[in-house]
């Protein structure tokens, strides 16, 4: 049996990719800050992948056949935590690699990446492509587009995945103070490729088994899910029973036609991932059916509340809040005042990933 060593298996993600490793054949080993959330049944060991030498030390042990590479300070945390952003997205990373040329070099390697690599993406801007050039802003995006090209230059055998809006039915709003003012820095015009977790960690397990050398892929779900940042902020305010706080609590863009003042979410040609990988199963139409289920009861006891509930959320936005700022040209300028973000943490950068080789299929005898 084929070992798949998973980090961030604790994560909104990755705790559903243990599964889906599983499913697919794989003995797992699932690693991360904590074991919360992860299987009883599964191995799981404790690494902090700022540590070279335990990184060094797990891998070793290990030994693994796949490495499966979830574990992220994602945005906005990563706005609220630049440092510790840098020191996991890059530093860990890096170490991860390291080791695997060291201790594993014929593993392949998935690397979970983020549409956030393209950069800003306006509602006028075409679909993206894994080929098309990318020019992240954000510290976010620069970290997880100069890991890609890490990884590529490794010698090691491995693709990147570019994840779409991830949502899951249970998990609607993380803990983490970063994403209260966070949610109304996106303007509600701005296009999002949202994907289902479930659908998201089958393509993850699915690239374990095919191992698309070389690639880059675009992970997000059907066609249904390419939708304005309105429709899946309804959907979700809508299945706890809430209505969208007012239009002007939301980033209005300054030049809606110059596309570098909207975020870095974006529509995404995933005929290509898809193809290869088979994992778009849950419409938009299902999920939020499911949702709204998920929260029945919530929603029956909030609505009379609604109103209220929308006031108030207005005064946690940057825009309307009582330290409210007037939006300036990007999203990242609007970031680094809202955060705090200390000068030179993402600067201005450019790539053309490579085209991707000629698609050889490993043919280990995975399901
Ligand atoms: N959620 C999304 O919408 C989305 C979108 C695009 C890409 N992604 C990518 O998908 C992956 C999973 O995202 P998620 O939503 O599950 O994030 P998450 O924050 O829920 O999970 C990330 C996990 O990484 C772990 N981690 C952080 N620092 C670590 C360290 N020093 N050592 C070991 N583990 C550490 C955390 O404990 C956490 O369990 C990430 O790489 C993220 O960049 C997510």
């Amino acid at each position: 049996m084929a070992t798949a060593l998973l980090t961030g298996a604790a994560g909104k993600v990755g705790k559903y990719v243990v599964g889906a490793l599983g499913r697919r054949g794989f003995d797992v080993v699932a690693t991360d800050l904590t074991p919360n959330g992860t299987p009883a049944d599964v191995r799981f060991e404790l690494c902090d992948l700022t540590d070279a030498n335990a990184v060094r030390r797990l891998v070793g042990l290990v030994r693994p056949d796949v490495v499966v590479h979830c574990a992220a300070v994602v945005a906005p945390v990563s706005y609220a935590e630049p440092d510790l952003s840098e020191a996991v997205n890059l530093g860990g990373t890096q170490h991860l690699i390291d080791a695997t040329l060291s201790h594993a070099p014929d593993a392949f390697f998935v690397f979970i990446s983020s549409c956030a690599a393209f950069g800003p993406c306006g509602p006028q801007d075409p679909v993206r492509h894994a080929t098309d050039p990318c020019y992240p802003d954000d510290n976010y995006g620069l970290q997880k587009l100069t890991a890609e090209s890490w990884l590529q230059q490794s010698g090691l055998r491995q693709c990147s995945l570019r994840l779409g809006a991830v949502v899951d039915v249970h998990d609607l709003m993380p803990r983490h103070s970063s994403y209260r003012p966070f949610v109304f820095m996106v303007s509600l015009d701005q296009p999002e490729h949202g994907i289902d977790t479930r659908d998201a960690a089958r393509a993850i397990a699915a690239a374990a088994v095919v191992q698309p050398d070389g690639h880059v892929l675009l992970i997000g779900g059907d066609d249904s899910w390419r939708l304005p940042a309105r429709q899946l902020r309804k959907d979700v305010f809508g299945a706890v029973g809430l209505a969208l706080p007012p239009e002007r609590a939301f980033r209005q863009i300054p030049n809606p036609t110059n596309n570098t003042g909207w975020f870095y979410e974006c529509w995404m040609d995933t005929s290509n991932a898809e193809q290869l990988l088979q994992f778009q199963r849950v419409t938009h139409d299902a999920f939020v059916a499911e949702l709204r289920q998920e929260h029945r009861a919530q929603r029956m006891l909030t609505t009379p509340l609604s109103p209220a509930v929308s006031r108030a959320l207005a005064v946690v936005s940057p825009y309307t809040g009582k330290k409210a700022i007037t939006p300036w040209a990007t999203t990242w300028d609007d970031i680094c005042r809202v955060y705090d973000v200390p000068p030179n943490v993402a600067r201005a950068r450019s790539s053309k990933p490579p085209p991707p080789p000629p698609f050889d299929p490993p043919g280990r005898g995975l399901r």
